[in-house]
Order: C-alpha cells, then sequence, then structure tokens
C-alpha cells in the first residue's frame, strides 16, 4: 500500500494566515486574522475564573477514568442551562464547536443520505470543508443583496422555498462569522415559519455566545426558533466565551418541539463519536463545569465576558468613527456584533496589508475586530487607506469577491 496518488492537501486558509503571521518577525505586525480575542496589550489572556477552576481541579479531581463517547454529562446540563434556560435539553459533549458540526453532520447525512444543508455565503470559512468531509449535499445561497450587495439574512430564507423537505439549513445564532452582522427577531419568527412549513431541520451555530449582546440577548433568536421548529441541532462552543481555545470544549444538543426523537438521535450521536474520536478530552469541560457550579466563579466569568465584550463594542466606535476610508465604509460596524466585520478588499489589497504593512487579514476580507487596540487603530486606518490610493479600483470588483466562500 502506498501514498503515490496523494498531492498536497489544500491547508485551511484562517490556520496558514495563523502560523504566517507567526513566523513574521516583524515587531508591528498586525494579526486580524484567526477569531481569537485578544486584549488591549495584544495579548489573549487566561481568564481569572478558568486560572481558579483549574486550581481547584488539581486541588480535588480524584480521577481521570474515562467518561464514555457522551463526555462530561453535567457539563453539557450546565451549559445547557446557560443557553437554553433550562437543563432538560439532550446533547453530549464535543470536541470544540466543530467536533459539534462534524457530528452533526454525520448525523444528517446517516439519517437521510439525499438531505442537502441550505448555507448563505459568506459563512465560517470551515463549515463546507466539514459538510463535504461527513459527505452531506451543499446548496450554497449569496447572501448579498443584489441591489445593494450589502449581507442580507433574509436572501437565504427567501432561497428556502426550494428547499426539499427533510433538508436543513445552517444558521449562526449570534456574531455571524465572516460578517458580524446578526438577524433581526423578524427574521428568526420568518425561519421559524419557513422550517416548520417545509419540514427542515435546523443546525445552529452557536459559537460566540455572550461575545455580542449579553448571554441573553445572544441566545434569544435560537430560543425562539426552539419553541416552534421541530428539529434543531445547536453546536455549542465554550473556546470563545471561557477563552478555552486549546482545550477544544464544546456540545452538541438536540433541541426543537420533536422532543420524543431527541434521545434517538443523542443516541446515535454517541455511537459516531464512538466511531470517531471514542470520547471528547475532559479538561476544558471540567473547567466549565466547575465555574457554572460555582455562583462565585460564574460571576467572575460574567464580569470578564463583559469586559471583553466592552473591549470589542468600544473597538467597533472607534472604528465606525472613520467613515469612509477610500472604498472601504466603516461606519457600520458600530451597528455589528462580535469579533468579526468584512471589508470589501481585494485579493490585492490583502496582499498588499501584509507584504508591506504587516496587517494580517483573512483572504475573504474579514477582520477580528479584537486584533486591534486603540494605539493601533490609526496604523490600520492609514494602512487601509494606502493599499487603495496604490492599487486602482476596478468598481464592482471587490465586492464580487465578497460572494465567494
Ligand atoms: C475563526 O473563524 O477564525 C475561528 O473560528 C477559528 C477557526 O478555527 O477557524
Amino acid at each position: 500500500m502506498s501514498f503515490e496518488r496523494l498531492s498536497t492537501a489544500v491547508s485551511d486558509p484562517l490556520l496558514a494566515l495563523m502560523t504566517k503571521f507567526r513566523a513574521d518577525p516583524r515587531m508591528r505586525k498586525m494579526d486580524l486574522g484567526v477569531g481569537m480575542y485578544r486584549d488591549a496589550t495584544g495579548h489573549t489572556p487566561i481568564f481569572a475564573a478558568v486560572k481558579h477552576a483549574e486550581e481547584r481541579l488539581a486541588r480535588h479531581q480524584m480521577t481521570k477514568s474515562y467518561l464514555g463517547s457522551e463526555g462530561d454529562l453535567e457539563f453539557v446540563k450546565i451549559v445547557g442551562h446557560q443557553v437554553f434556560g433550562h437543563s432538560r435539553t439532550p446533547g453530549l459533549q464535543t470536541v470544540g464547536g466543530t467536533g459539534a458540526l462534524r457530528l452533526a453532520a454525520d448525523l444528517l447525512v446517516r439519517s437521510n443520505p439525499k438531505r442537502r444543508i441550505w448555507v448563505g455565503i459568506p459563512t465560517w470559512q470551515n463549515h463546507l470543508p466539514i459538510f463535504n468531509a461527513a459527505g452531506l449535499a451543499i446548496a450554497c445561497v449569496d447572501t448579498f443583496d443584489p441591489a445593494t450587495r450589502a449581507f442580507r439574512p433574509g436572501v437565504l430564507l427567501d432561497s428556502l422555498s426550494d428547499a426539499a423537505y427533510g433538508d436543513a439549513v445552517l444558521l449562526h445564532a449570534c456574531c455571524h462569522n465572516p460578517t458580524g452582522v446578526d438577524p433581526t427577531p423578524e427574521f428568526w419568527s420568518r425561519v421559524a415559519d419557513t422550517i416548520v412549513a417545509r419540514g427542515l431541520v435546523a443546525l445552529v451555530d452557536c459559537a460566540y455566545h455572550g461575545l455580542g449582546s449579553s448571554l441573553d440577548l445572544d441566545g434569544s433568536g435560537l430560543r425562539a426558533l426552539i419553541e416552534r421548529a421541530p428539529h434543531v441541532l445547536v453546536a455549542y462552543s465554550c473556546d470563545k466565551n471561557f477563552g478555552l481555545y486549546r482545550e477544544r470544549v464544546g456540545a452538541l444538543f438536540v433541541s426543537g418541539t420533536a422532543v420524543e426523537d431527541a434521545r434517538l438521535l443523542c443516541n446515535h450521536l454517541s455511537a459516531l463519536a464512538r466511531t470517531n474520536y471514542s470520547m471528547p478530552p475532559d479538561h476544558g469541560a471540567a473547567i466549565v463545569r466547575v465555574i457554572l457550579e460555582d455562583r462565585a466563579l460564574t460571576k467572575l466569568w460574567r464580569t470578564e465576558l463583559e469586559e471583553m465584550r466592552t473591549r470589542i463594542k468600544h473597538l467597533r466606535v472607534s472604528l465606525a468613527a472613520h467613515g469612509r476610508v477610500g472604498a472601504v465604509d466603516l461606519g457600520a460596524l458600530s451597528e455589528g456584533n462580535g469579533m468579526f466585520a468584512m471589508l470589501p478588499l481585494t485579493a490585492e489589497e490583502i496582499g498588499q496589508l501584509q507584504r508591506e504593512f504587516g496587517i494580517y487579514v483573512a483572504p475573504n476580507g474579514r477582520i477580528n475586530i479584537a486584533g486591534l487596540t486603540e494605539g493601533n487603530i490609526e496604523r490600520f486606518i492609514d494602512a487601509l487607506r494606502a493599499v487603495q490610493v496604490s492599487i486602482p479600483r476596478i468598481e464592482g470588483f471587490a465586492v464580487e469577491m465578497l460572494g465567494e466562500p
């Protein structure tokens, strides 16, 4: 058995950018690429609540014995309470939000190999590769308004009139990745109507809970959907809102009004996990459980989360105050939620930002706003202006690029 037929695998653009940034020796480089929170000094801090929980685990944890394919079910319950307001939603612990998405995709294929998942583009860089890897057919919908070219989640909704019974639709709970533009309550109500009317399954990616408006508001659209839709799979990540990135902490919940199916689906999810990675890693989930089981630690974590959110909001307002910079209108950024915004930059402009200014922006023009500081925003704006002056723009070209995954 040999491997001659393999050619080099396509590397994930966000992770490739992270590696390139780390190798860049320039002192004044700026990482606006991969979606990790950074504080005012440019570091990704460990929450004090996390440190306390780790100390407690080190002192009191008595065993590292296996937990099973579902992972830590007390963690699942307590996170569920945080999201849904009660602990009754069945689910299982997963390897980060990505692991939850992959298990959900596997379940969608296993239960109906013919179904498609409807995905509004642009979306997180890894959504389509995950669905492809699971063998799930994808229907992509360009969610830019044809007249204004602004991001319009409603375009996805309109396209669902072509969805077949049993098809799935991917939704972002909050802090849309990559645009930062979140749907309105009316959208959630209309999407519930459509899902019920057409017999669809919702897969909701909830990776930034609490980084938008508040824990409560960021989950409100999702909760409204669950009250009406029969089948809602929720891929939840604690990597961002607990700053536990490398620990890979997530959960997949099976929710909706068809509760009688939920246990069966969890049983299949558990079997899928067993043949994939057997059991999720425990440490990160144990940290989250320890925090959420303790009032004082929960209070501390919420305060730290609020500090993150407030810093991101301030950065959004500071950027928005610059208004139009060349063809890029930053004015609306103060309205957005979470760490991301998508700028209509051409590939050349993105390349020049990197080469000449050491500013790393994702290939689709997404910036991680948390990568900026009050001290380097001006430098970012100057660079943004400079690359647009030196490269003449062909009207409409940059905007067209945004439609690509
Ligand atoms: C991102 O969108 O940058 C994050 O979700 C990190 C990742 O894994 O891509």
